[in-house]
């Protein structure tokens, strides 16, 4: 396979908007329900647990077949970074809803559990202990996000994949300027509380 089908194939699996579907799957169009947001918080904040998780599975999913397609037929890192980018950006700017989205953060836990398994190991820590101790996934959320590409750096993870995890950071603080309103606002729900 070529760079450019590479790309685009990891484009097409990052627009896949497993929420929407997961919903859709009971007659709900998520994107008119709690934060509006397709991921995986937003669907079990609606929809429960399972369905939460299974939207978790299918974006953080879709981040890692993506990267391991390209690690499988691309060799160099640039072009393996690039297969990474392309699946966040699919998934943030999806083919399949006008170029709208969610906020990258499922998608990009299975981008870089395959490109820096070190740093998303530590990221998701973080994560998961921020969301514990405040009650909000945005919080853990975009520690997580700033997180990622210094604990990459620090791993001596390949620049290029350093450099994904640092353009995916800016657009998550940008996907995410809404919870931060809230958040200013003291209105953002906490984790599974409508
Ligand atoms: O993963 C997205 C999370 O950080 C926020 O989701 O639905 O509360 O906007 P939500």
């Amino acid at each position: 396979m070529t760079t450019a089908s590479v790309w685009v194939c990891a484009f097409l699996l990052g627009s896949i908007p497993f929420g929407l579907l997961i919903a859709r799957l009971k007659k709900i169009d998520i994107r008119q329900e709690g934060s509006g947001n397709i991921g995986a918080t937003n669907v079990a904040r609606t929809l429960g647990r399972t369905a939460g998780i299974l939207t978790l599975i299918g974006d953080c999913g879709k981040g890692y077949l993506a990267c391991w397609l390209a690690a499988t037929t691309l060799t160099a890192p640039w072009q393996i970074a690039g297969a990474a980018l392309l699946a966040f950006l699919g998934h943030v700017f999806s083919l399949f809803l006008k170029f709208k989205g969610g906020k990258g953060i499922a998608t990009g836990l299975g981008i870089y559990l395959f490109l820096m398994p070190a740093a998303a190991g530590a990221g998701a820590l973080l994560f998961i202990v921020l969301v514990g101790v405040t009650g909000y996934v945005s919080i853990g959320s975009l520690a997580a996000a700033v997180a990622i590409p210094v604990l990459g750096w620090a791993f001596q993870a390949p620049p290029p994949y350093v450099a994904v995890a640092g353009v995916a950071a800016l657009l998550t603080f940008y996907k995410h300027k809404d919870n931060l309103a809230r958040l200013r606002a003291g209105t953002e729900s906490k984790f599974l509380k409508k």
